[in-house]
């Protein structure tokens, strides 16, 4: 069975390459009803500006698949796609501090500048978030979380993936590794001399 469904599968994916590649011609050697092809009344840019059909998707745009209270499952299902490099370090920490920063704190700790006009958010180097998956942390961006807000339309899906980076940078900071502190004070130690 499972054969028979690898077998099918590799000739679909034949036929969808032939159908494609008859597609790549420049001119079409058929034409079925040639005036749809090239009516003058509708120009490219017009079928551009066309509002789409209701209930119908962008190309391109992949709506959010988890509910407001499938963050457990988002952090199960979803791998931050982004490298751990200095420069994706430095869009999070600058993507936190203009959007997380003012109820955060720059350091996660709950003291931003609207705090206590706004409810004092919860630590983000908690045991909790400490031990929450990427894909949670990247949940309550987008989805937002009681009080706080969601961040989809603000805050880009690669910019949110770069923020949980910082926002483990941040965790990381506040509770160092036996490694980090044995780093840092053989650093301290090179200053002295
Ligand atoms: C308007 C204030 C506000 C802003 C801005 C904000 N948050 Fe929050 N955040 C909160 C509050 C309040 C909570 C606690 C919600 C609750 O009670 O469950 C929270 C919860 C969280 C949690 C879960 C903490 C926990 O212990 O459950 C994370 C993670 C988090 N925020 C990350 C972020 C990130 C990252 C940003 C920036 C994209 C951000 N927040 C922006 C107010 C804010």
């Amino acid at each position: 069975m499972q054969k028979k469904l690898k077998k099918l599968f590799k000739l679909s994916c034949c036929f969808a390459f032939l159908l494609t590649a008859c597609g790549t011609h420049e001119k079409p050697t058929f034409e079925y009803m040639p005036n749809m092809m090239d009516q003058p009344s509708v120009k490219a840019q017009e079928k551009m500006m066309r509002s789409p059909v209701a209930g119908t998707i962008p190309l391109g745009f992949e709506p959010y698949p988890y509910l407001l209270s499938e963050g457990d499952l988002a952090g199960k299902m979803l791998k931050n796609p982004l490298p751990r490099t200095r420069k994706t370090m430095e869009r999070g920490k600058k993507m936190f501090n203009t959007y997380c920063a003012v109820c955060h704190g720059p350091r996660g700790l709950g003291d931003g500048s609207i705090v206590p006009k706004f409810p004092r958010p919860p630590m983000l180097s908690s045991e909790k978030v400490r031990a929450w998956a990427d894909g949670q942390i990247y949940h309550t961006i987008t989805m937002g979380q009681n009080l706080m807000p969601s961040y989809a339309s603000q805050v880009e899906p690669e910019d949110r993936w770069a923020i949980v980076h910082y926002v483990r940078a941040i965790q990381r900071a506040n509770h160092p590794t036996k490694e980090d502190v044995e780093k840092l004070k053989k650093k301290l130690e090179e200053m002295k001399r």
